[in-house]
Parts: C-alpha cells; structure tokens; sequence
C-alpha cells in the first residue's frame, strides 16, 4: 500500500494566473493530492442550465501537468442561491419548526425530491465531462454528511417521504401501533397519514416513533449519496469517497460506506479537544496544542472498518482552526505527529486543509499550509518533513490485531432518544473503552455490529449495544477469545420495546438486570476492589458465575465460559484494570502507557507518539515534545 500527502485547493478563490504557481508549489513540497470542486457550484453553473466548465477544465489541467492528482468533488453540499428559487421548499427545517436559511452551506433537506433531482444532473454534468480525465485519480460525494447538525430534517418534505417509510416498513397502521405500543397515552393511528415527525410535541414522544424517525434520516442519506454514486460509477473507474467527520453519529456510516471504496474524514484534533469531547479541565489544558492522544486514533480505526480497509484522512488541520471556542495554535512537530498517526492506522492519504489561508468569507481565521499572503505557514515546512520520511519509510502491511470493539450507530440513536441518565452517551461510552485499550498499547479494530465473523480476534467489546443482531449473536461461537458485553447490551428489541427475557439475554449467560440507575457526578457506586462505577449501574440477578463484585454484594460482571456481561459504567481506572485482566487471561501483552504516550504497529514498524507538551523518558525510549519515533516492529 502507498501513502501519499495532499491538499484542498479552492482554484475558484484565486485568480487563474495564480495557479501553475500554486500547482508547482504544491508538486515541489512533496504533495501528490490536490481536491477541488466541492463548494463550486455557484461558479460552476452561475444560473439554471448556464454552464461554465471552462475554468476547471483548465484547473484541472493546470494541476494535472504539475504531476498532481485530482480529488474531484461533486459540489452538492452547497447549492447556489437560485437553488432557492426553484425550490424554496428545499432548505432543512430545525426541531423547532424553524428553516435553515440560505448564507452558508448544507442548506437542504435529504428528502427534498426537487433538489435530489438537481444534484443528479449537476453530478451527472460533472461526470460525463471528467469521469474519463485522466488527471482525476479520485472523486468526493458532497462534503460532510451531517456537519453543522444537518441530518434531521423537519420539513413537508421529510414528513412525506418518513410516512411513506412507515408504510413500506410496516404495511398497515395496526402494525405500526403494536410495534410502537401507541395504545400508551390514546397515541394509536388509524392511517399513514395521520402520522407527523417526532417534534413539537408537548412532552417526549415516543422512543418508537423517534427511534424509526432516526433510522428513516439515515436511510436518507444513504439513498442521497447512493444516487451520486450509481451516476458517477458509469463514467468512470476512480474510487469514489466521501469525507466523513469527527464524532457524528446521526446516520450509519457503514451504510454509507457500503458504496462507496474509501472513508475518508476530516481531523481537527485542537478543534475536536475543545469542542466535542468529555474531559477534565486539567486534560483540555495538557493537550491544548495537541488535542486529544485518542480522539483521532478511535476515528482512524472507526473509518477503517467504514472503508472495509480503505481510508484517508481529507482534511488535517496544519495549523489554528476558526470554528472552536477558543483556538490555540498546535506545538510545533504535532503536524508530523497527527500526519505520521494517521498513517500507523492504516491511511492510505492525508491531504491538509487548506493550501492557502482564505481572506475573505467565514474561514479567514483558518490556517492553512501557506499565509493569505503566500508565504509559508508553519504546517508547510512539517508536512515537507512527512513528505521526504515518507520516502524511506517501509510499506506497511497487515498490522497484528488482538481486540475488536463494536460500534454502532443505531444504539447511538436509542440511548440519544432515550439516555435515563444525563451521562450516558453512547459514543463516550465506547470511547472510554477505546481510550483503556489504547493506554494498553493495543492495536484495535473497530468493528461494525453485523460482523459475521469473530475468529481474528482474541477480545470483542461491545458495550451498550441497543440489540444484539442476529449475525452477531451467530458468530458469538466463532471468537477463541472473551466477548464482553457492557451497560444496557441487548435490553431492548429493535422496536425499542424491552423483550419478554430481560437483557442481556446472551447464549448461556444466566443473567438478567432487574434494575438499572443512573447516577449523577459524584455518587459513584463502589466496587470490591475498590474500583467504582459511575454514570450507571445494574442490579444483575441469574446464577451465572460473579466475576466482579460491587460492596454491596450485588454481581458487578458476571460469566460463561468465554462470555461476559459487565454491568455498569466503570471509572476509566476501574475499566483500565477490568480490561487489563481480561487481556491478560486472553494472552494479550499490555502495557500502562503515561497519558501522553501512544503507540502502534503497523507489521513493519511501530510508531511512539508524544502527545505531550514535555519531552518523555519511559522504558528506554526518548520522545521529545509533540514527536513520533518509529522503530522496527
Ligand atoms: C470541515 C469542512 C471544510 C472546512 C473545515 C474547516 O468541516 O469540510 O470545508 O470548513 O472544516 O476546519
């Protein structure tokens, strides 16, 4: 597998004059990649059927003959403003009732038949004319599926098109009613039609109905991105991606994934710190100009599986972001270090957004790998250095993993629809899990909840799992190892109801949970060991053998054989040591990395990353501040 650098280039924002140079630069620093077009359609067809392809067919060539390959991207994430006079019932609706008004971008609703129609037919444009070009190594669907909150849409549209779902999913109203259990608070429907989106109500609606609104939008996007796809797939051969996001869990990604040949994502790890993660003051303040040691790993191997082994990074952060609450800039080496981690997981390209700072419209507060003025950024000169290592570092090949963790996007939306607890968030709680493996210094896939096949693994997690699916349940037997199920795994049926068998309802598991509590900060609920609980825990009844005891006396983990159930939220020490163990009893080499240091093989060679701000002296090894040392794996 090779691994190549690259950039996202807006030609349409500099004068054309300015391009060979832009395009020598780029070819000169190392670079391979250069993705254009998402945002261009303005520019692309200034007004309904008034094309003007010119200036990128001329783009295109310019970079094209600079020796760079071109990333194209179809440029539907940003509809022009005549858009809106052909459809002005195309803009998403917010939970409020409340329209997403024109003046930036992702102004549309997935449902919206008249503006699909449009993006096929800008797509289809796009790809008659470039599908054949052979300086386009590589297209882009759309940009970031769900960024800015866009997925939930409550408009005419959304409803329509989510009554027309219920019918097909459930044939007749009765169904829908039983399956909902609408007979709760007179809520029963006699017609599809009488069916309205889950907002506005007075009190909560109904997890069902909010359930099935939340698997209808993912549904939508994947019909969305699919109809780009099947029309790009019959003018040309490239590889069609699309760039995903940090921590957006509003549709299924593998379902996505699933037509397209490579994940790519987008990663801001100083935005990321600041903005979407749980952590302690103290954490935020170490890892200010680094973001966070785990963040970015836990998406490289989460888009790992998404691209079923194919993924890049689209867009790194070189430099301060504009979009954070605070934006610090990174120390200096965390460029290489964030461009060298991404390629220990597995990426095949990491491109750095932007080459150049924009000085206008909302990202002039945004670096990129030159000034507004041209002259070099400091995330130039690291991403040369990746550039020229790259040269001499060995190929990577199939790196030796020990542990799967599930992630799934569905139990994401039950436990968002119905959290019981104001802590318990699904993507925090399988990143807690992530974070404990890592401080082991594991290698980890991340595995999708339809895998049919465990028997590479020594180890498979799957805490807070909504349902087990059936393949999953089937392929329990397949693992020589330990699956360990965690907190509300398999409590619930996929109409959201609870089953007759309380969970976890597992293969040969006697266990059951009678009760479950939340608990708010600073009530952890204490273990034998001295380990705790906290934001959750479980009464656990059944005679299956007690592994783990809380004080008082109730089963905190229970067993057979092979099969665990962990019944509760543990403190990330407590899970470190829960976790230890059951590595050590599968055979598995860990070590208690320091917070700051991580690691990974890639088969050929292993890579040490400093996270921190000091230079690291740990077990013979010497990093200094923000580095990556690789050595023979
Ligand atoms: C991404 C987006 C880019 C740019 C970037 C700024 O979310 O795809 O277009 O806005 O953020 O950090």
């Amino acid at each position: 597998m090779t691994r190549s650098l690259g950039v996202c280039y807006y030609p349409e924002h500099w004068p054309e004059t300015q391009w060979p140079e832009d395009a020598a630069r780029m070819a000169a620093s190392g670079l391979t990649w250069v993705r254009i077009g998402e945002f261009a359609w303005s520019r692309l067809e200034p007004a309904l059927g008034k094309l003007d392809f010119d200036w990128l067919d001329r783009a295109i060539d310019v970079l094209g003959r600079a020796g760079l390959k071109v990333v194209l991207g179809t440029p539907t994430a940003t509809p022009p403003r005549w858009m809106l006079d052909r459809h002005p019932d195309m803009l998403a609706v917010d939970a409020a009732g409340r329209p997403r008004k024109f003046g930036s971008r992702r102004h549309y609703c997935f449902s919206h038949r008249g503006y699909l129609a449009e993006c096929k037919r800008i797509v289809t444009l796009l790809a008659e004319r470039y599908g054949a070009n052979p300086h386009v190594a590589a297209w882009q669907t759309d940009n970031e599926y769900g960024c800015h909150d866009t997925i939930l849409s409550y408009s005419d549209a959304a409803r329509a098109a989510f009554r027309d779902w219920l019918a097909q999913r459930y044939q007749s109203p009765d169904a829908l009613n039983r399956a909902w259990g609408n007979v709760f608070w007179s809520m029963e429907y006699s017609g599809f039609d009488q069916i309205d989106l889950p907002n506005l109500t007075v009190t909560e609606a109904n997890p069902a109905h909010v359930m099935d609104f939340r698997r209808f939008a993912s549904d939508q996007v994947v019909a969305f991105n699919r109809a780009q796809v099947d029309i790009l797939r019959r003018y040309t051969r490239a590889p069609v991606a699309h760039n995903y996001m940090g921590r957006i869990t509003e549709f299924d990604h593998y379902a996505v994934g699933a037509d397209l040949d490579i994940a790519s994502w987008d990663s801001y790890p100083i935005g990321f710190l600041s903005d979407r993660l749980e952590a302690t003051d103290a954490h935020k303040v170490d890892f200010l100009r680094q973001g966070d040691p785990d963040f970015q790993a836990f998406h490289h191997d989460l888009y790992r599986a998404v691209g079923r082994g194919r993924w890049w990074v689209m867009e790194q952060q070189p430099g301060p972001v504009n979009w954070a609450p605070y934006n610090p800039a990174p120390l200096p080496g965390m460029v290489r270090l964030w461009t060298w981690e991404a390629f220990a997981h597995g990426a095949e390209a990491v491109l750095y957004f932007r080459w150049r700072q924009a000085p206008f419209g909302q990202e002039q507060m945004h670096a990129g790998l030159l000034r507004s003025d041209s002259e070099p950024a400091p995330g130039l000169a690291e991403a040369e250095t990746v550039a020229r290592e790259l040269a001499d570092a060995p190929m990577a090949q199939a790196a030796p993993v020990d542990v799967a963790l599930v992630f799934d996007y569905a139990s994401a939306w039950a436990w968002d629809t119905q959290p019981q607890g104001a802590d318990f968030d699904y993507f925090r709680l399988c990143f807690a899990w992530y974070r404990a493996l890592r401080r082991m210094g594991l290698n980890i896939d991340i595995i999708s909840p339809d895998t049919d096949d465990l028997s590479q693994w020594k180890l498979v997690l799957a805490p807070g799992l909504f349902t087990l699916p059936d393949t999953l349940r089937a392929a329990l037997p397949s693992c020589s190892g330990a699956v360990v199920f965690g907190p509300r795994a398999n409590s619930r049926r996929p109409d959201f109801s609870i089953p007759p068998d309380l969970g976890p309802s597992l293969p040969g598991l006697d266990a059951r949970v009678a009760r479950v509590e939340s608990l708010p900060p600073g009530s952890a609920l204490p273990l034998v060991n001295g380990g705790q609980f906290v934001h959750w825990a479980e009464e656990l009844e059944g005679k299956a053998e007690v592994v783990l005891l809380r004080e008082d006396n109730r089963a905190a983990m229970v067993r057979a054989g092979g099969l665990y159930y962990l019944g509760g939220w543990p403190s990330d020490a407590t899970l470190f040591s829960i976790l230890s163990d059951l590595c050590a009893a599968q055979g598995i080499a860990t070590r208690d990395l320091p917070s700051a240091l991580r690691t990974r093989s890639d088969g050929k060679s292993r890579f040490w990353f400093n996270h921190g701000a000091s230079a690291l002296e740990w077990e013979g090894l010497h990093l200094p501040p923000a580095s990556m040392l690789r050595v023979p794996a």
